[in-house]
């Protein structure tokens, strides 16, 4: 492992102004996304809406600092035969690639899962290495409930996640470690905040066992945040104060930066909050977005699977590429989304 090449790659994933575009919707969930814009889940139909993205210059050469792709995309290339993983080079942006192999449930906790795939995971990492990515996602879903999480979930999914980014650094590729706390549910944002800690106290504990040097790996957490159906939603203000302290109380200043998850957040909320936190400031690591739904609603309901629409899909990723750029720096306001409708 060459560190100091680890850490230049994640530096530049949370560089200043710039964050990741979550594009690895494994083939059930960008179904359920294309579903929605009544556009059937071809090969053809997905490498043509990934194209799409890829080829968004404004988008890609000035906010996003690299991509996460899924393993069929990794392989596939453009209408003119280009790997889009070039696309994404050429852009200027880092390619990585998705590389968990979705969860199962976990035995003895009912209704809990654990993510999968570390059989044959060195291997794969190499050859996604040989096809140009530099880093890699793991990520871990914890669900709140009544009893649960389990400390067994949390451990189990604990452990993977570190035994994945130990042989992600071994491979010369940055894990994005991600532990997904749900926010669906009617919990309050006081439970997301405490269940979050130990999820994260335990992640890093497990990150140190298994030797996971943090100055080469990037955080993908959830923010502190209401559960969806509960009845009093927290303000921005408080999204961002909780998930700063929360953070902070978890979070070496050794990892050079934290990538947010928009887990279901409305396009404007995810830009907000990660805007307020940045405008709080005084940090020890970078903050940005690892967003896949608050970036690709927008262009997939412009795009809606029609050629004559690729422009209006790209102008619509570029702007929510451009807002959430801003909101990495604590530039952003709520006055620039109306003006450019
Ligand atoms: P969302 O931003 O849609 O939550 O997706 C990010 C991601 O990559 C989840 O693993």
């Amino acid at each position: 492992m060459n560190l100091t090449d680890l850490n230049k790659i994640a530096v530049a994933m949370v560089a200043p102004g710039r964050g990741i575009l979550a594009a690895d919707e494994s083939s059930g969930t960008i179904k359920k996304r294309f579903d929605a814009i009544k556009v059937e889940s071809t090969e053809d139909n997905r490498r043509d809406y990934r194209e799409m993205l890829f080829r968004s210059k404004e988008a890609m050469s000035q906010y996003i600092s690299g991509v996460i792709l899924y393993d069929e995309t990794i392989w596939q290339n453009a209408k003119d035969g280009t790997p889009l993983v070039r696309l994404i080079e050429q852009a200027g942006a880092i390619p990585g690639i998705k590389v968990d192999e979705g969860t199962q449930a976990l035995p003895n906790c009912p209704g809990e899962l654990v993510t999968v795939g570390l059989d044959r995971l060195a291997e794969r990492l190499t050859k996604y290495y040989e096809r140009g990515a530099r880093f890699a996602k793991w990520r871990a879903v914890i669900d709140i409930g009544a009893r649960i999480p389990t400390q067994t979930a949390i451990r189990a999914n604990a452990h993977a996640l570190a035994r994945y980014a130990g042989l992600c650094q071994a491979a010369q590729i940055v894990p994005i470690v991600e532990p997904e706390v749900l926010m669906d549910g009617d919990h309050d944002i006081d439970r997301c905040y405490e269940v979050s800690q130990r999820v994260l106290n335990r992640t890093f504990q497990e990150l140190r066992v298994q030797r996971v040097a943090l100055e080469g790996m990037i955080l993908k957490p959830n923010m502190a945040i209401s559960g969806k159906k509960c009845a009093k939603q927290a303000s921005v203000q408080e999204v961002a104060e909780k998930t700063i302290r929360l953070l902070r109380s978890c979070v070496p200043a050794a990892v050079p930066g934290i990538a947010f998850l928009s887990g279901g957040q409305s396009d404007e909320e995810a830009t907000a909050h990660l805007d307020a936190m940045n405008k709080i400031g005084g940090l020890p690591w970078k903050l940005t977005f690892s967003y896949g739904r608050a970036l690709q609603a927008a262009p997939q309901k412009a795009w809606s699977g029609k050629v004559e629409n690729v422009v209006a899909g790209q102008q619509a990723f570029a702007h929510r590429a451009k807002m959430n750029g801003l909101a990495s720096t604590g530039k952003w306001d709520a006055g620039l989304e109306k003006k450019a409708a």
